[in-house]
């Protein structure tokens, strides 16, 4: 039987978990340590170089409130925000455009899924996740009684990827194989739950964004943890399939 523990409840309550585990503090700002926000007021505010970026600032993102373009293209694009609260849509749409601003991507459709060629396009993976996730989800719903807190899973399942913008290129990147600066400096997935944890995420959906990596330590013991795996497996090999590339369930060794 599997041991499936259910959501700790609404949005913003406390997590009886209690805080973050001292295994990843060193990788989170200290206690009390305000985000750092700079409205764009419409400006580009995307590094001229991602890799001085990150060595200058003291943070490998910015928080954009401000760019109201952005803001729409990130709100036509993305499936599943009718599901969560307007809070909630509102903090996933800052994470996602902040995401893009801080990344050398002009446009949603040219961040990729993976690092370097063949390209698939990160936005049809998200929307494919989200989907694939929600209807696991009610299908636990319904079958195994398992609560689901649709504020916490929706945004799990949105924005699981959203520091790939300044971790994969399309190219060759700055270490010849696709990949950015930042990307030797903090895995995938905790560059994520970092600009989570800033925006007032709660901790399960910056626990369970920073452990979902395939290659991470460990993943949550959760009910979302669980959805999101097997919904991030069931796109990411769609997504194999498209670039002629073995889908992971094929794979041996
Ligand atoms: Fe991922
Ligand atoms: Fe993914």
């Amino acid at each position: 039987m599997v041991d499936i523990p259910r959501p700790h409840g609404a949005m913003g309550a406390p997590n009886p978990a209690g805080p973050p585990s001292a295994r990843w503090s060193g990788i989170f700002a200290p206690a009390g340590t305000p985000a750092k926000i700079v409205p764009s007021h419409g400006r580009d505010v995307r590094p001229a170089n991602i890799g001085i970026h990150c060595a200058m600032s003291d943070s490998p993102y910015t928080i954009d409130r401000a760019s109201n373009s952005r803001r729409k293209a990130v709100e036509e694009w993305l499936w599943g925000l009718d599901l969560v609260s307007p809070e909630v849509r509102d903090r996933i749409v800052t994470a996602w455009v902040s995401a893009w601003s801080s990344s050398p991507y002009e446009d949603l459709a040219e961040m990729p899924f993976q690092a370097g060629p063949p390209f698939y396009p990160l936005a049809e993976h998200v929307n494919e996740v989200t989907r694939a996730g929600v209807d696991l989800a009610r299908r636990a719903a319904a079958d195994w009684g398992v609560s689901i807190d649709w504020d916490t899973m929706v945004s799990i399942l949105v924005l699981h990827d959203v520091d790939k913008p300044l971790l994969y290129r399309r190219d060759a990147g700055e270490d010849g194989q696709g990949h950015s600066r930042l990307f030797h400096e903090l895995p995938h997935g905790v560059v994520g739950a970092m600009l989570l944890k800033d925006l007032g995420f709660p901790h399960r959906v910056v626990s369970t964004v920073a452990t979902h990596a395939t290659n991470a330590p460990f993943h949550g013991n959760t009910v979302e943890a669980h959805v999101l795996h097997y919904a991030d497996l069931f796109a990411a090999d769609h997504a194999m399939r498209v670039m002629g590339k073995t889908p992971i369930y094929l794979r041996r060794g």
